[in-house]
């Protein structure tokens, strides 16, 4: 795909060629990656977090916020609900937490990788390589971080430096590759200043770095943050990119076909702005992973990254049972073991 062709699908208007985009990306999806959903168990371990991205709710700064971190036997017990419900992995994420030692998720990991027997990805941040290795020893096996925007200005103004701390998230991602792990990235749709060019750069790195997940989720506005306050104006229109699901869609599409072998799930922020229809319009344009909650109902209802977070207020049990019901009306069947890369040989 060129260039002006990706821009040109980005602008498309609604109506039949983007009707046939989409049946376009669900074909790749059958073909490359099948009918299975992977089911990735969410753990949100920890909301304490030492930076201060402009459009996250959990910053540093957002002292509002009543701050919790998950036991191991807290986390541990989330997993084997996962584990209950048949799914064949874990997700661990957490804001940018220095209180998650390295002997803590390496613990963590060594138990739910030996003694529940999933899968574990980890989302927390920019740590250090001592801290990758040794969790990629203790098992875990990938990792998630999005870079959220390849535009270096735009990037910049929204995730300020800390003294001392690596920022470059595109070269974490080549550092968590040479440790051995599967790399997940991904950007927010719609950031204010997100212009169409820039998004269509962004694709195009998924594309480069061989991502192996892609995660991709419409910008919610947070009142209790820069981005949410006005921060940065919106670029005039017709350059700047809309939030709106359409627009997430569009990526998603277009993500499917750039990188027809990454697992992409339908996001909890693409729910959050479509209701339960976001998550199946999802899995029908190009996505086949769903990462449904299992972490504790009060420590859930207070990771807010955006507010009116989709499944806030449910139990895990709740989440896998609407899910059983809606893949089943879907005619998708819940995928089985750890649902890695799976590559063409
Ligand atoms: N709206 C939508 N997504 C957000 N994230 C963080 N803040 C917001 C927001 N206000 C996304 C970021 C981050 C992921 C965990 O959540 O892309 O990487």
């Amino acid at each position: 795909m060129t260039r002006e062709e990706l821009l040109g699908w980005l602008l498309e208007p609604e109506g039949a060629r983007l009707t046939a985009l989409y049946e376009q990306a669900d074909r790749l999806r059958r073909e490359r990656v099948g009918e299975e959903v992977h089911l990735r168990g969410l753990i949100e371990l920890s909301n304490h977090c030492i930076r201060q991205c402009a459009y996250c709710g959990m910053r540093a700064p957002n002292r509002g916020m009543r701050r919790y971190r998950l036991t191991c036997d807290e986390a541990l017990a989330a997993a084997r609900a996962a584990q209950r419900f048949g799914y064949g992995s874990v997700v661990i994420q957490a804001g940018e937490d220095p209180g998650l030692t390295l002997d803590f998720v390496s613990e963590l990991v060594k138990g739910i990788r030996d003694e529940i027997g999933l899968a574990v990805t980890l989302s927390l941040g920019m740590r250090s390589d001592e801290e990758l290795a040794a969790w990629r020893e203790a098992g875990a096996s990938r990792y998630l971080l999005r870079f959220e925007t390849s535009d270096p200005a735009l990037f910049a103004a929204i995730h300020p430096a800390i003294p001392g701390r690596p920022t470059d998230r595109i070269e974490h991602l080549r550092r968590l590759r040479r440790f051995g792990y599967e790399i997940g990235s991904g950007v927010m749709v719609g950031i204010p200043g997100q212009s169409y060019a820039s998004l269509a750069d962004d694709l195009f790195l998924f594309q480069a770095l061989d991502l192996d997940m892609i995660g991709l989720g419409p910008y919610l506005s947070h009142p209790e943050t820069p981005l949410g306050q006005g921060a940065i104006a919106p670029l005039p229109e017709g350059v700047q990119v809309p939030h709106g699901a359409q627009m997430v869609y569009k990526a998603l599409a277009l993500a499917r076909l750039l990188c027809p072998e990454a697992n992409i799930p339908a996001t909890t922020a693409l729910a959050t702005l479509s209701g339960a229809d976001g998550r199946e319009l999802g899995l029908a344009r190009g996505a086949n992973v769903i990462m449904p909650n299992v972490t504790p109902p009060q420590a859930r209802a207070l990771y807010e990254i955006y507010p009116g977070k989709a499944g806030k207020a449910e139990t895990a049990e709740e989440t896998f049972n609407w899910l059983r019901t809606r893949l089943a009306a879907l005619g998708r069947s819940p995928g089985h073991g750890p649902g890695g890369r799976h590559r063409a040989d």
